[in-house]
Formats: C-alpha cells, sequence, structure tokens
C-alpha cells in the first residue's frame, strides 16, 4: 500500500492548508477534553513517549489528514490479500474480518454488512483517484471480496441454503476468514447482508464503467450480475416482509435499517438489471413491484413512522411492548447507506439526510445520550456542540458482555457526515430551508431565533451564519472521535462512558470505515464551499 498513501497525503495536506475562509467559518481549533484525570494519565502514560508514529492530537487540521489515512489502511489492514498483517491461510483473499480481536471479544469472522459496508468506502477512494493506476492494488482488492463472496453465497449454513426458492442461506451474518460456515448459535437471519452486497457491487461495476476501466480479474460485469447480485436480488424478493434479525444482531423483527437498505438494492439491482438482461421483463417487473411495495412498507406499512413519535422507530415492535424507544443510530445510517448526493437514482428512497423525521432523530439521540453518557455530561446546558453518541439508549452491550452501552466511534463519526452531507446536499441544491415542527429544535441550537413556519433562504445571512454552525458543529463530533482514539489512530469498537478509553473489539474496520467516510466528506464540503482556494 505504500503507493496509495503518499497520494492520499498530498491531497489531504494542500486540503487542510487551504480550508476556511469567509464567508466560511473554520472550525475552531480547540479540543474538546476527556476528563480530567483522564487527560492528565493519558498524557503522562502516551505523549511522553511519544514515537514517531504518534498522531498530532494536538492540532486539529494535521490529526485529520493522519487519521484519514490511518484509518483507510485500517481497512486495508483486516482484509485478506491486500493485509500484511494477516495470514493468508487463515484469511482468504479478499475476506474483510471485522476485527483482528480473536476472544474478548472474538470478532475474527467476516460479517456480510461489515464488509459490504466497508468494501464501499474502498469504492469512494477508487471514485475519488478515479481508478488510476496507481491505485490497482485497492481496485483488486474490491474484486476480491466480490469473488469471494460467491463462494459465500454457496455455503450451505445455519440460515438455509443457496439451492432453496428463497434462497435461505444468504441471510446467514456471518462467516469463518477461511471460507467456512460458522455453526455456532447466532442472531440469524440477518436481511440487511444481501442488499447491502448489492449495493456495494452495483457500485463498482458502475464506477467501471464511469471511467472505463478494465476489470482486475473478474469476468465481466453480466457474468457478477447473473451470478452474484441476482441471487441477492431474489432473496429481498422473496424475504423482505419477513422477521429478521436486525444490525446490532439482538431482536428478530422487522427493522427500518433493513428495509431502507433493501429498497435502495432494488434500485440499484433494477439498473443492473436493465442493463445486462434487458429480455428478462418478468424479473425487471417484480423489482418494480418490490420496489413499491417495500416502499408503501417503510412508509406507511411498517410503523417505523408515527405521527405522534418525532423520530424514525427503527423497531417499531418493541416500542409497542414498551420495550425501547426506537430510537436508534441505526436510522441514521440507513438515511446515509441509501443515498447519493452525486445521483437522482435515489431520489424516490425517502428519508435523505435533510428529512425532518431525520434531523430531528439526530437531534433526540443527541439530547438523550448527552445525559446518559458521564463523559458528556460537560456539555450539559451547551447546545451546540457534539457529543459521544452510542447505538441506542437501551443498549447493554459493553462490547464484552452485557453491563451498560457505552458510546461508539461508527454513531459519533455518523453524526458528523450526516451534518456534513446535510451542508453538501444544502449547497449544491441552493436549498432554502422550510423549518417546521419537527425540525425547528434541531435548527434553532444554531439560530436562536428561528421558528416552525419560518423559511431560511438560501444565501442570506440566516443561512450563512448557519452553514458557519453546521461546520463546526460537524467538527465537533470529529473532536470526540480525535480525544478517544489513541496515540497511533488505531480505533476500536466503543469508548467508555465514564472514562472514555476505548473497548470491545479493537481495530473494528467498520470503526475506520465509518471515520474515514466522515472525513471524506469533510474535504468534499471543504472543497465546495472554496473551490478557489484549492
Ligand atoms: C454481540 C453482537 O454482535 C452485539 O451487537 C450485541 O449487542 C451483543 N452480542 C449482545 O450480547
Ligand atoms: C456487533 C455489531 O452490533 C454488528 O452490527 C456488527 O456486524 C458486528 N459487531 C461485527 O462488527
Amino acid at each position: 500500500m505504500k503507493l496509495i498513501l503518499p497520494l492520499i497525503s498530498a491531497c489531504t495536506l494542500v486540503l487542510s492548508l487551504s480550508i476556511p475562509t469567509s464567508p466560511y467559518y473554520l472550525a475552531q481549533q480547540k479540543a474538546l477534553t476527556i476528563p480530567q484525570w483522564v487527560g492528565k494519565f493519558w498524557n503522562s502514560v502516551f505523549l511522553s513517549e511519544a514515537s514517531n508514529e504518534a498522531i498530532m492530537r494536538a492540532d486539529f487540521g494535521s490529526w485529520l489528514d493522519q487519521q484519514r489515512n490511518i484509518s483507510f489502511q485500517g481497512i486495508l489492514n483486516n482484509i485478506g490479500g491486500v493485509s500484511s498483517l494477516l495470514d493468508p491461510k487463515e484469511v482468504y483473499d479478499g475476506v474483510v474480518i471485522a476485527s483482528p480481536s480473536k476472544y474478548m471479544p472474538n470478532y475474527f469472522y467476516q460479517w456480510t454488512r461489515d464488509a459490504a459496508l466497508t468494501i464501499k468506502s474502498l469504492i469512494d477512494y477508487l471514485d475519488d483517484t478515479r481508478v488510476s493506476s496507481d491505485v490497482a492494488e485497492v481496485q483488486k482488492t474490491v474484486e476480491d471480496y466480490i469473488s469471494n463472496n460467491y463462494i459465500l453465497q454457496r455455503l450451505d449454513n445455519p440460515s438455509g441454503t443457496f439451492g432453496d426458492d428463497d434462497k435461505s442461506g444468504l441471510g446467514e451474518p456471518k462467516f469463518h476468514p477461511n471460507n467456512t460456515a460458522f455453526e455456532e448459535n447466532w442472531g440469524r437471519p440477518q436481511r440487511d447482508g444481501p442488499g447491502l452486497r448489492v449495493t456495494t457491487i452495483c457500485a463498482y461495476l458502475e464506477l467501471i464503467d464511469k471511467y472505463q476501466v478494465p476489470f482486475i480479474h473478474l469476468k465481466s460485469g453480466k457474468d457478477v450480475y447473473t451470478e452474484i447480485v441476482k441471487p441477492d436480488l431474489v432473496y429481498i424478493i422473496k424475504n423482505w416482509n419477513r422477521n429478521g434479525f436486525d444490525l446490532w444482531e439482538e431482536i428478530n423483527a422487522q427493522h427500518f435499517f433493513t428495509s431502507l437498505t433493501q429498497l435502495r438494492a432494488l434500485i440499484d439491482g433494477s439498473k443492473l438489471a436493465k442493463k445486462y438482461e434487458p429480455q428478462d421483463s418478468g424479473f425487471i417487473e417484480e423489482l418494480k413491484n418490490t420496489f413499491n411495495d417495500v416502499r408503501k412498507y417503510v412508509e406507511w406499512e411498517g410503523g417505523f413512522i408515527k405521527s405522534n413519535v418525532p423520530y424514525v422507530i427503527e423497531t417499531p415492535s418493541l416500542l409497542s411492548l414498551g420495550k425501547r424507544s426506537g430510537l436508534n443510530i441505526a436510522s441514521l445510517l440507513a438515511s446515509l447507506h441509501t443515498h447519493d448526493l452525486a445521483s437522482k437514482d435515489y431520489d424516490n428512497i425517502p428519508y435523505d439526510v435533510d428529512h425532518n423525521l431525520v434531523l430531528s432523530t439526530l437531534r433526540l439521540l443527541i439530547t438523550d445520550m448527552k445525559f446518559r453518557y458521564p463523559i458528556n455530561r460537560k456539555h450539559i446546558g451547551v447546545n451546540n456542540v457534539g457529543v459521544a453518541l452510542g447505538r441506542y439508549p437501551e443498549d447493554i452491550y459493553d462490547g464484552y458482555g452485557t453491563s451498560e452501552g457505552n458510546p461508539w466511534f461508527i454513531s459519533t463519526a455518523t453524526a458528523s457526515e450526516l451534518i456534513l452531507r446535510l451542508i453538501y446536499k444544502l449547497e449544491t441544491g441552493r436549498m432554502n430551508i422550510v423549518i417546521d415542527e419537527l425540525n425547528s429544535d434541531f435548527f434553532k441550537q444554531f439560530v436562536d431565533y428561528l421558528e416552525a413556519g419560518q423559511t431560511i433562504v438560501y444565501g442570506s445571512l440566516d443561512y450563512l451564519e448557519l452553514i458557519d454552525q453546521l461546520i463546526k458543529y460537524s467538527d465537533s463530533f470529529l473532536q470526540i472521535v480525535k480525544d478517544h482514539v489513541d496515540n497511533e489512530g488505531h480505533i476500536s469498537e466503543q469508548f467508555n462512558r465514564y472514562h472514555g478509553f476505548m473497548q470491545g473489539a479493537t481495530d473494528l474496520t467498520w470503526s475506520y470505515s465509518a471515520v474515514w467516510n466522515a472525513l471524506r466528506w469533510r474535504e468534499k464540503v471543504f472543497r465546495l464551499l472554496n473551490p478557489s482556494k484549492l
């Protein structure tokens, strides 16, 4: 990977030098602090022994650059074939392990979801670098992932088989990294995997078309579509309305994240079906009908949206039973992973980042977790500063077993990315912002005299003020990430709600991907707002 890193560094360096200026505010470089005693301990243990490899935590701009490179490398380190840290006999080419941790907890598996989401970051990277020959190793890694999934799809496993009518085996959530089935008890099936895989593979096939570059070793797009994508689409058509376990692997029910990501996959699948098998009009029609059904389900029938509940409900059945509120970062992950600001193809998917319910979900998660996690309490009474976010209020998984839930890097980075994408959407669409009952609490923290019913006109002084504030706000979540990663930029799954130290699976691939995605969007926003500076 040596070829790649200088390339990213050069590009991020230019950016960090040229970031901010009028009329937009440059994020204040003031670090949010962890509790004082932890800070002291941290300084004495790490900073005094700082080696050459230590990250520059003191300077936000340098940290951003370094953490971006480290995070990208962190993803590659966990993929068989490209990683120099993994044993090829243990982790086969293209296999994405969730984390190298083999005990306490054992995450040395390939989860279909984690793999699809993190490979998508590699594809975004390829897009940013226009699939240049310098990044052939990354391109090959994506193709290895695709080839490997052909094998995994066909393994008999405890969720079922590939051969049956419902394609039940495709709902299996995780596999051993040597491509064998995981036979122990687990929360299965998980029905988000096939759809996420469709979306990731579709993104890669579109990239190949966009830049007119050859495959490294895949046979053809048509082959990938018929052999790998199509079976996943059949799985969604047959199973979308059945219960399954949620992305957090705990609850057997219907879930917003699963349904919305299936909706996206149905659009991606239709595009590929029309391209590669236009003669199969029956299947294209089935995809369209299923899309309409799932869309109706997401918006009306599934219970995710209720007129008296001011947020998207991730798992409605638990709310009905009085067991959980339904507030969940999963709803926001769903929003991010189903929309693409560069394409009109997904306009028919509801709940993009500017949706009032999405913004109120974020706002309510923050309000809850500000009080729930002691490390956030210093922000009580302060409105427009980010806080450490976890998965959902009632969480009790501590990364090893169950006790109390903690903030997660994925969740905290997701808040930052969501706000950055909101800014990007508002700016590129030159959009006015209509304040209503649902989003007013979110926007009021930045411009306090706003009331429901008002419109903030694109380009107005209020609008400019708001954008400045939103940039600061998104940075404040990244500051939190910065304060809790370790001194070499390693990122685990969680950080403790009392003292802030990392815990749970070490070097979690998905954490690296979520942080990398947020940092990538930060760059996109700054490029958009300061084009002349680049
Ligand atoms: C492990 C799962 O991966 C995690 O998401 C879940 O919260 C715990 N098991 C529950 O025990
Ligand atoms: C637990 C998380 O809840 C789940 O979403 C994830 O797939 C696994 N850990 C592996 O990272």
